[in-house]
């Protein structure tokens, strides 16, 4: 088949959390099994820098209208692998900057006009190369009006563009929603500036676009795919995502065991398998180090790496502080993003800065070391459409400790529950559920055998890609 993502993160040109991952090892596999694969992506300064991109040709100059203004961009195409082509849709204006989305503090002003811009581009490419695509597959907010531009296109130039749309929400809680007068900068007919369309409590929200317009709608969950159509989840869509209950299917994400594999991870001081853990004990050896912890420390480690928002739990993790300084166990925390929680940590991590450590930053080589050294891994996310992290900690041997929600429930199974087949441990999505699970944990570790048995039955599953993008396959295959 031909098909064709537009994606605004791709491992490992550019990435803030999951979905680089996510669309990198889907497209990857899929080029793997034959597929003609494409993927556009934003022409931002960090992927225009990186040494694959250097071979980059000037495919395009693009001319694209937005509102009454004509905007022009380019776009360049280069082949990292076998039948994958990288396609950046650039103007410097847009994507010549530090970061995706904003500078830390907030998001770009012009977020709207940037990726409204990048899915013109793709339809544009789409056309004027004569790349008619069998799926043309979307991610997010940043995604979402590319089946609506694609179809508008068709129409207005009697071609075909795609035989089927695709969209996947990796996040309902990101929507793109923009001020009303951010519609006329799509140039899409007025009778969907309406509640039927874009308009959300007076306001553009550019993720209803591709909830209600795309062909099929996917979502990277069974679990979340429930959950979203219920208010506690929706955030506000749920109505929305119930109109296409019959078109939404949650399909799991897998690990790319190229990138995630201990056996084979260049980024760890030493390797490692199931059948020999040797390799765990020196990279715990080295995150006490890194840490600036005793490296004899026998107890348990406790790993969190994460984006700094709301969601992730962090407020959990902050209220059971007393846990952290009073029991015998290390706390590592990697992560960026919101102000606030970067300071509250900090100032935990400056309490006992002999068992708790902060690093705010992005770090993929430290994510390696925390996933492999640690004993347990937290992600106590009050919400959490997949989650990567706790599956590469069960490939790690690293247990997750996580909250009874989202991905983690179809990924996870509580031992203590679970006693012949529990992996990790789970608690509610509530500061008390996380007390609970860390507890659980301090017992766990204390009992060698039990923690050993937990250990292996994580390391002995299969998270790869392969049934991930078969579900892909299938769905794309589906007649409309
Ligand atoms: P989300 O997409 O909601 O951020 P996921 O669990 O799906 O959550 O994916 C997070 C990904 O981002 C993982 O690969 C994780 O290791 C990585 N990550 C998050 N924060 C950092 C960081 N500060 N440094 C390096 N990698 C990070
Ligand atoms: C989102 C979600 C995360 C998911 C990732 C990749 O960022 O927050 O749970 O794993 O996308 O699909």
């Amino acid at each position: 088949m031909k098909i064709v993502h537009a994606t605004s993160e791709f491992y490992p040109y550019v990435k803030t959390g999951g979905l680089a991952d996510a669309v990198a090892s889907l497209t990857g596999t899929l080029a793997e099994s034959g597929h003609e694969v494409s993927v556009f992506l934003p022409g931002y300064r960090a992927v225009l820098e990186h040494k694959d991109a250097a071979q980059a040709e000037r495919k395009l100059r693009l001319k694209i209208e937005m509102g009454d203004q004509f905007l022009s961009g380019d776009v360049r195409v280069f082949s990292p692998r076998k039948n994958l082509k990288i396609y950046l849709v650039c103007r410097e204006e847009f994507f010549d900057r530090r970061n995706p989305y904003g500078n830390g503090e907030r998001d770009y002003e012009d977020n709207a006009d940037r990726f409204i811009f990048f899915c013109k581009g793709v339809v544009e490419t789409l056309r004027l190369a004569d790349l008619s695509a069998d799926v043309v597959h979307s991610h997010d907010w940043q995604g979402a009006l590319l089946p609506l531009l694609l179809r508008d296109a068709e129409r207005r130039h009697n071609v075909t563009l795609a035989v089927k749309t695709v969209f996947t929400i990796h996040n309902i809680a990101y929507q793109g929603l923009f001020p009303r007068s951010t519609f006329a900068r799509t140039n899409l007919p007025e009778d969907l500036n309406n509640m039927d369309g874009l308009e959300y409590y007076e306001q553009t929200n550019l993720l209803k676009g591709g909830i209600l317009f795309a062909d099929r709608v996917t979502t990277v969950s069974p679990q979340y795919a429930r959950e979203i159509q219920t208010p506690e989840f929706g955030n506000g869509l749920d109505g929305v995502v119930q109109t296409r209950e019959h078109d939404i299917i949650g399909l799991l994400n897998g690990v790319d065991m190229a990138v995630w594999n201990p056996a084979v991870d260049a980024l760890l001081p030493a390797r490692y398998s199931a059948a020999n853990l040797a390799g765990k004990q020196l990279c715990r050896v080295e995150l006490l180090k890194r840490c600036g912890f005793a490296v004899n420390f026998k107890g348990p480690i406790f790993g969190m790496v994460c984006r700094f928002a709301e969601q992730k739990g962090l407020d959990h993790l902050l209220a059971n502080q007393d846990f952290f300084l009073t029991q015998d166990c290390r706390l590592v925390v990697l992560g960026a993003g919101e102000k606030r929680l970067e300071v509250e940590l900090g100032s935990l991590a400056a309490k006992a800065p002999h068992k708790i450590v902060l690093s705010a930053a992005h770090d993929e080589a430290m994510s390696h070391l925390i996933e492999a050294g640690s004993d347990f891994f937290l992600m106590p996310s009050l919400f959490e459409p997949c989650g990567l992290n706790q599956m590469y900690s069960q490939v790690y041997g690293t247990i997750p400790v996580v909250s009874r929600v989202g991905g983690l429930i179809d990924t996870v199974s509580d031992a203590d529950e679970r006693p012949t087949i529990g992996t990790g441990l789970m608690g509610e999505p509530t500061a008390e559920g996380l007390r609970d699970a860390l507890e659980r944990a301090l017992r766990l570790f204390a009992d060698a055998p039990r923690m050993a048995a937990v250990q292996r039955r994580g390391m002995a599953k299969d998270f790869g890609w392969k049934t991930a993008a078969a579900g892909y396959e299938q769905l794309y295959r589906e007649s409309l």
